[in-house]
């Protein structure tokens, strides 16, 4: 199956990085759309569980619901497949929410670079913490989402800070690093996004 690769249309490989409310969910759809890659959300998958009470959701759920990161093993375990069967059937993939921290992002170099399937791209969208706040309590408002509450919203953003931020110095070394401001309209934050990955797929460096 992975010969198949050599053989395939080469897709876009990227990951969406980013704290809580910046947009990664949103700008994905539109990535995915234009670049026709499959959209791997490590917290989409974790919600499915946690909503269809599987033994792993079970596992899942505090951590969700208090907004700390899942142990790296339980990470793993739900997004090998995925990835493997993405890479398999587009030789792309749209990560987004994962990495999420240093070990997390030096393990998948690892299995990355052994398939030879290393990201075109990481893009890190940017806001200022009392919009993020402010668009998570909106939709807050309807989403259901356990962590949508104002006390884990801000934890989520220290957990980001503590542990996802450093993944920008980590990708700016490599040289795949995209900073975008997201603190504007969803249109504005969407043109950015997808002429920065045209970019990058066009003239891919980095390492
Ligand atoms: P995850 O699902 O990844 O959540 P998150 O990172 O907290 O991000 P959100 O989904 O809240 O925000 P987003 O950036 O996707 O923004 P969105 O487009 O939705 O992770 C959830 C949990 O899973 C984690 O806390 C952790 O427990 C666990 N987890 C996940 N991955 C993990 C990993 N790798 N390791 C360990 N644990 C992991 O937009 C948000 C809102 O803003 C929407 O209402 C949207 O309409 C609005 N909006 C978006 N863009 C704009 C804009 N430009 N202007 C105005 N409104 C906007």
């Amino acid at each position: 199956m992975r010969d198949a690769i050599a053989f395939a249309v080469v897709g876009l490989r990227a990951i969406l990085l980013g704290p809580p409310g910046a947009g990664k969910g949103t700008q994905a759809a539109a990535i995915v759309e234009r670049f026709g890659v499959p959209h791997i959300s490590s917290g989409d998958l974790f919600r499915r569980h946690v909503a269809e009470r599987t033994e792993l959701g079970l596992r899942l759920e505090p951590y969700l619901s208090a907004g700390e990161l899942v142990p790296d093993d339980l990470v793993f375990e739900m997004l090998a497949g995925p990835v493997a069967d993405a890479a398999d059937s587009t030789g792309g993939y749209l990560l987004d929410g994962f990495p999420r921290t240093i070990a997390q992002a030096e393990q998948a170099y690892e299995i990355a670079h052994q398939y030879d399937l290393l990201v075109h791209a990481v893009v890190a969208l940017e806001a200022p913490h009392d919009v993020l706040v402010q668009r998570l309590l909106l939709r807050g408002e309807t989403s259901g989402r356990l962590d949508d509450t104002e006390a884990v919203v801000r934890h989520r953003l220290d957990v980001y800070d503590a542990m996802t931020r450093p993944l920008l110095d980590y990708y700016g070394d490599r040289g795949v690093l995209h900073r975008i401001d997201a603190s504007g309209t969803v249109d504005e934050v969407r043109g950015v996004v997808l002429d920065e990955l045209e970019g990058a797929v066009a003239a891919p460096g980095g390492r």
